[in-house]
């Protein structure tokens, strides 16, 4: 089965054909960071201009790469939500139309859900039941995953991502939108045991995560450190960094003692993170646990993994109708997945 996967939910338009909800044909990303980069973040008008601009020719690029006509795709599947509604609206409503024409079924797909399908990508893959982070500018949610479609919610956090905390620190010291990689960047000349910055764990028995207050712990030590600021900069990205990390680690191995998993996924921009992936590992094989990324492609929003998790929707006979709309939060009260 072949499915084009369209992923439109924030500053990437993006299309993929995948085989089989695993091999991956043609995937392509049309990226707006370099547009937004001026202006600090995403401008979601700017953003969904541009989508409009992109999608027919990412698509016929995607089609062309893989060798492959609009006749020969199965069904299509898009990212239905979260995100900018500006900018979802563009794929779905291309996804409609192309399903609509072709006679194909098309299916909406959860950008969560795509991520923690983007670990299938791989040659090597986890074994359920297992452990699934996803970090992104948006969310920091750990789940429980027993089967391809059940997503079990454990903790997610309960004011900034863990990406968007790396995007304010990175503004914060001069290295603008995106932060993630900048920051990881610039830790690289810097001593993660020089700036001890706060790690807070919440409950004792909480899967959640705040990183509210680290970012304005950051603050406040640039705000004191004001003359040495530029010296300091390695540093205090390191420290965070670190910081961060530490969280993150400590959650995910508590998750999988509780629920008795061998196997961790990390997907999401931030999974992109080598620090993080290499020290991660490091402590869950003190446990004999195995941790599992995506390759970096795939890490942050991409249309194959939209595919991916296409592919079993469309096996369980999940279809979405044309009547569908888009949604920019997952509901509150469900299981932070559902539509
Ligand atoms: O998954 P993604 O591409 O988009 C969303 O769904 O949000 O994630 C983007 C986030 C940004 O906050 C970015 O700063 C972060 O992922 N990120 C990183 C790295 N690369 C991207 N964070 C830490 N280290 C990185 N190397
Ligand atoms: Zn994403």
């Amino acid at each position: 089965m072949i499915v084009l996967g369209i992923e439109s939910s924030c500053d990437e338009t993006a299309a993929a054909l995948v085989k089989d909800g695993k091999t991956i044909l043609a995937s392509v990303i049309a990226s707006q960071t370099e547009t937004h980069h001026k202006y600090g973040g995403v401008v979601p008008e700017i953003a969904s201009r541009m989508h409009i601009e992109a999608i027919v020719p990412v698509v016929d690029k995607t089609l062309l790469d893989a060798g492959l006509s609009l006749d020969q795709i199965d069904a299509v599947a898009v990212t239905r939500g979260p995100g900018l509604i500006g900018a979802l609206l563009i794929g779905f409503s291309f996804a409609k139309a192309l399903a609509y024409a072709l006679n194909i079924k098309f299916v909406g797909v959860n950008h969560l859900e795509g991520h923690i399908n983007s670990i299938y990508l791989n040659d090597n893959t986890p074994d359920f039941p297992f452990i699934s982070l996803v970090a992104s500018g948006g969310h920091t949610n750990i789940y429980y995953i027993n089967s391809p479609d059940n997503f079990e919610l454990m903790g997610q956090t309960r004011d900034d991502a863990v990406g968007e905390a790396f995007d304010k620190v990175s503004k914060m010291i001069g290295l603008g939108y995106p932060g993630g990689s900048a920051i990881e960047k610039l830790a690289e000349k810097g001593d993660p045991s020089k700036i001890s910055f706060p790690r807070t764990y919440l409950e004792k028995d909480s899967f959640d995560f705040s990183f509210s207050g680290i970012k304005s712990s950051v603050l406040r030590y640039i705000n004191s450190n004001k003359e040495k600021l530029q010296s300091l900069k390695p540093d205090i990205a390191a420290g965070f960094q670190e910081a961060v990390i530490d969280v993150l680690i400590h959650k995910l191995i508590k998750a999988c003692l509780k629920t008795r998993c061998s196997d961790i996924a990390i997907t999401g921009g931030v999974a992109a993170n080598h620090t993080f992936y290499e020290k991660l590992s490091r402590e869950a094989a003190k446990y004999s646990i195995n941790v599992f990324v995506p390759p970096k492609s795939l890490c942050g929003d991409n249309a194959a993994m939209i595919a991916a998790r296409g592919y079993s929707m469309v096996k369980e006979k999940n279809f979405s109708r044309f009547d569908d709309d888009v949604f920019s939060r997952n509901k509150a009260g469900s299981t932070g997945i559902k539509n």
